[in-house]
C-alpha cells in the first residue's frame, strides 16, 4: 500500500473547523446540470478562472461521489497561476471509479476519499495502492458520510479553508447542517426549464425562516455574474 488510511481519533484538542465557502455554477432557473447530469459548461471561460482562483486560494476542494461518477473532474487548478488543494471525494461506499483522474492522474497523493464502513476492503486497497488517503469515518443518519466529523477531521489535518464545489446532493447537506459560511455562485444567462435544482429540500416553508446571504456581492465575469456573500441562519433551523 503506498497511501494512508485513517480513521478519527478519539477525544483529544480539537481544532477550529475550516471555514466552508460553497461554490458552483447555475443557470438563470437556478439548475447546475442538465436532466440528464451535464454541466459542462454552464459557466463562461472568465467564471471558470474565477472558480480555479478559489480552488487555489482555499486548502481543499471537496466534491460528492455524484459529481466524480458524473464529470470525472480533476479539481486541479489550470486556468490560473495557484497550488493544487488537496482533492476530497466524499463517498460513503467508495464508488469513485479507479479510473477517475482524481485516483489515476499521477497525484493521487493528493487526493483523500472520505468513506464510511460500508467501503469495502478492496476498494479501499485499491484506492490506498494508487497513493490516496482514505479516511474511514461514521455515518450520518442516512448512512452517508458524517459532514461535522468529515471536517473536523480535515482541521486535524491542517486544512484551514475548503471549498465545496458540488454536486447539489453535497451543497444541500452542507447547508443543511450548517456547515457553510460563504457561498460564491456564478449565475449564466441561460435557462434550462428541467434539470438538476443547485439546493435541495432545506425544509423551509416560511419566507422568515430563509437562509439569507449578508455583505452580498456582485461582479460580472463575461456575460455570467458571480453573487458572494457570507450566510446567515435563521435562529432556529427549519
Ligand atoms: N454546475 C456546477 O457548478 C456543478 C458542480 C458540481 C457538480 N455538478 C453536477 O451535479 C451533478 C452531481 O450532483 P449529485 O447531487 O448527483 O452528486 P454529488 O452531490 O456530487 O454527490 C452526492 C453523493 O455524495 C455521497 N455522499 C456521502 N456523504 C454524503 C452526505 N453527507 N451528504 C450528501 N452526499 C453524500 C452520496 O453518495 P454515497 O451514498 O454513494 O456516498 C451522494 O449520493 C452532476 O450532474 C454534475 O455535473 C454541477
Amino acid at each position: 500500500m503506498i497511501g494512508e488510511e485513517h480513521r478519527p481519533s478519539a477525544g483529544g484538542d480539537r481544532q477550529a473547523r475550516p471555514a466552508v465557502t460553497v461554490s458552483y455554477a447555475q443557470t438563470l432557473d437556478g439548475r447546475v446540470a442538465t436532466a440528464t447530469g451535464q454541466s459542462k459548461w454552464i459557466s463562461c471561460p472568465d467564471s471558470l478562472r474565477f472558480a480555479h482562483e478559489m480552488r487555489a486560494g482555499n486548502d481543499a476542494v471537496l466534491v460528492g461521489a455524484g459529481t466524480v461518477c458524473k464529470d470525472d473532474p480533476r479539481l486541479t487548478v489550470r486556468h490560473v497561476e495557484g497550488t493544487n488543494p488537496l482533492r476530497v471525494v466524499v463517498d460513503s461506499a467508495l464508488r469513485t471509479p479507479p479510473d477517475s483522474a482524481v485516483l489515476a492522474d499521477g497525484a493521487a497523493t493528493g487526493t483523500l476519499l472520505a468513506v464510511t464502513e460500508r467501503a469495502p476492503t478492496e476498494r479501499r486497497e485499491r484506492a490506498l495502492s494508487s497513493g490516496a488517503t482514505v479516511l474511514i469515518l461514521p455515518s450520518d443518519p442516512y448512512g452517508r458520510v458524517d459532514l461535522k466529523t468529515l471536517l473536523d477531521e480535515l482541521a486535524a489535518l491542517g486544512v484551514g479553508s475548503v471549498m465545496v464545489e458540488g454536486g447539489a446532493t453535497m451543497i444541500t447537506s452542507f447547508l443543511r447542517a450548517r456547515l457553510v459560511d460563504r457561498l460564491a455562485v456564478c449565475i449564466a444567462p441561460k435557462v434550462l426549464g428541467s434539470g438538476i435544482e443547485a439546493i435541495g429540500d432545506l425544509g423551509i416553508r416560511d419566507l422568515s425562516r430563509s437562509i439569507t446571504l449578508a455583505d452580498a456581492a456582485v461582479e460580472p465575469y463575461g456575460v455570467d455574474l458571480i453573487l458572494s456573500g457570507r450566510i446567515e441562519y435563521p435562529d432556529e433551523p427549519a
